[in-house]
């Protein structure tokens, strides 16, 4: 979704900025734009498209200052255009405002400028907040003031950067709903929507909270809330390497970060696992464990692949630690007036920290006095410092828009708060211990899986042209079936469903036919006959098969085409491996298809809007 960068310092802040977008590119965008200010000129180069094109307009126009901002736009009011691209301009061409978000009053507040003789050039919500800013500053507000004003009109969300001629030694930053860091360097500052934008400069951080402005000079910054009260950021330390941004030598984002689950698995669960006592330590959930066994039920809340993962806590919280669990998305929980009190634990899950619903989620649930835990990857992330407790996936930085090795380390540190929840209740040691056991060897496990890649990619040419898929599992492998089915439509965009296996002859086993490719998880569980007997189904109707299935099993790969084996592990982790074959399916499919992996079409990484 919309990045911003912004910069203030002695250095000219065109490459930075360039290189800035570049590093938010994987959230999705459509158009992009920098603005800079110095002594002579204010100038905007914006195009539609991608930030090289961006780059190559820049460079030829020889931009050069110590005063600019960028931003990537992904767009919501009006087509992604050159022209409804950021950053958006006043009248007199002196002040330019890049946005995250959505103004949801735009309408209103436009009506009231077109009457004082704005003009708007651009179809965005945008636009109408740069002119709303020139119209206090013509009342002789200092552009600091004079954005607080503005924003205390505002309803909906916002991240903003703001630079002025009249004022060239600052730029203007608040948040509302839309993430926001200032970057603090040596005699330069930063503005960006991500930590990632500014890595390559500087490890310090002060993170915006919502109703927070920041005056940032080169050399200090001051902040306060848009209600005028004078407020004292922490400067926190990122720990971050820019080399965890890089594709280290693999085609995509999106290969690399499957590759890398063997170490990101082993980072969600480094120091956590407590062999003797059958038990993980989760220093995060420290002081919370009584009430969230005391809790009346649990409910898990997300959306999309996180989502998925949530289904599987869902069938380990319940089968392991006894617990009610339901799972929500939270899209429709922010809006259904759930029924949620002070005896409820929500746990939130989110690779990025910072998906809007989800978000909307938990502050409603926080409304009701639930107990708030987040599940998140992005350490700083708004979901992380606004739970009540949390966990980090510790996955690394995920770049490639579909979700992958979070996934996996979602589900580590659900069965590891499983496991947990368990053991202070009737889980025995040895059981507890087995879980370990079994947890210790994931890494291998899925390096295992991983060596297939190559006949993986041979099975995917198979079946790169088919026009429809079905991915069919039960218990752990239904959301595996539902991830997968994901998996290849957001990056192919081939239409694919997940349905529990036994759902099938409900409905869809209409579909099947010989042009029908089914797509089985079938390993050896307490539902592996029932699954035989939905292959058996489907091959009766001609239907083609790819099953994933158990190493050692010979039973299956006599009845369907074609079959991946992967290890077998405790059934409740079995996910984290089912779920890596078809990760790699999908790549392989969507790149001999030619497809952009990393930015498939329409989506962002981090959905910040509704
Ligand atoms: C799919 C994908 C999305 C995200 C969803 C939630 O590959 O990445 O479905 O899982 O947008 O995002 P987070 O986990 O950041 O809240």
């Amino acid at each position: 979704m919309c990045g911003i960068v912004g910069y203030i310092g002695d250095k000219n802040c065109v490459p930075i900025i360039i290189e800035g977008l570049k590093r938010l590119e994987y959230r999705g965008y459509d158009s992009a734009g920098i603005g800079i200010i110095n002594g002579k000129e204010c100038k905007v180069i914006k195009t539609k498209g991608k930030v090289s094109e961006l780059e190559k307009l820049v460079y030829k126009e020889k931009l050069e200052s110590n005063l600019g901002i960028g931003h990537t736009r992904w767009a919501t009011h009006g087509e992604p255009s050159t022209v409804n691209a950021h950053p958006h301009l006043n009248k007199d061409k002196t002040l330019f405002l890049i946005h995250n978000g959505i103004i949801e009053n735009y309408l209103s507040l436009k009506k009231g400028l077109l009457k004082e003789g704005y003009e708007f050039l651009s179809e965005t919500d945008t636009e109408v907040l740069a002119h709303l800013i020139d119209h206090y500053l013509k009342l002789k507000h200092s552009l600091f003031q004079a954005v607080r004003y503005a924003l205390n009109e505002v309803e909906g969300t916002y991240g903003i950067a703001v630079i002025y001629k009249g004022e060239p030694d600052k730029i203007i930053a608040a948040r509302k709903g839309s993430p926001l860091v200032l970057g603090i360097g040596d005699n330069e500052n930063f503005v960006a929507s991500d930590v990632n934008a500014l890595i390559a400069h500087t490890k310090k951080v002060v993170y915006l909270e919502d109703g927070e402005i920041a005056e940032v000079y080169k050399d200090k910054f001051e902040t306060k809330t848009v209600a005028d009260e004078t407020i004292i950021k922490e400067i926190h330390q990122v720990d971050m390497k820019i080399d965890e941004l890089s594709k280290g030598g693999f085609a995509h984002y999106m290969l690399k970060e499957i590759m890398d689950q063997p170490e990101s698995i082993y980072n969600s669960m480094r120091g956590r696992l407590v062999y003797d006592e059958g038990v993980p330590k989760l220093g995060g959930l420290q002081g919370f464990e009584e009430r969230i066994i005391n809790s009346r039920r649990i409910i898990l809340a997300a959306c999309g692949t996180s989502w998925h993962a949530a289904l599987v806590g869902e069938y380990m919280i319940e089968q392991f630690a006894g617990k009610a669990v339901e799972v929500e998305y939270a899209s429709e929980m922010r809006y259904r007036n759930p029924i949620i009190d002070k005896d409820d634990t929500v746990i939130f899950i989110s690779q990025s920290g910072e998906t809007a619903d989800t978000l909307a989620a938990m502050k409603e649930a926080k409304k009701k006095g639930a107990l708030c835990i987040g599940i998140c990857n992005v350490v700083g992330s708004t979901i992380a410092r606004e739970s009540d407790a949390g966990v980090y996936i510790h996955a690394g930085p995920e770049i490639g828009v579909a979700s992958t090795k979070a996934f996996t380390s979602q589900i580590v540190v659900l069965a590891l708060i499983t496991l947990l929840l368990a053991r202070k209740r009737n889980l025995s040691l040895p059981e507890g211990q087995d879980i370990i056991k079994h947890m210790k060897k994931l890494t291998e496990k899925v390096d295992s899986i991983l060596k297939q890649n190559d006949y993986i990619k041979s099975i995917a040419e198979k079946y790169v042209n088919s026009k429809n898929f079905l991915y069919l599992g039960r218990g752990y492998n239904f959301p595996v079936a539902l991830e997968g089915a994901l998996k290849l439509k957001e990056i192919s965009y081939i239409h694919a469903e997940g349905y529990p296996a036994a759902e099938m002859k409900h409905g869809p086993i209409a579909l099947i036919d010989d042009n029908m490719p089914v797509v089985f998880i079938a390993t050896k569980d307490s539902v592996y006959d029932k699954v035989i007997s939905n292959i058996q189904e489907v091959r009766a109707r001609k239907g083609r098969i790819l099953a994933i299935v158990n190493e050692g099993d010979d039973q299956i790969e006599t009845m369907v085409d074609h079959v991946i084996k992967v290890p077998k592990t405790h059934n409740m982790l079995t996910p984290i491996l089912t779920v890596v074959p078809l990760q790699l399916l999908a790549y392989h499919i969507a790149v001999m298809k030619g497809l952009n992996v990393d930015q498939p079409r329409n989506l962002a990484k981090s959905v910040t809007v509704e």
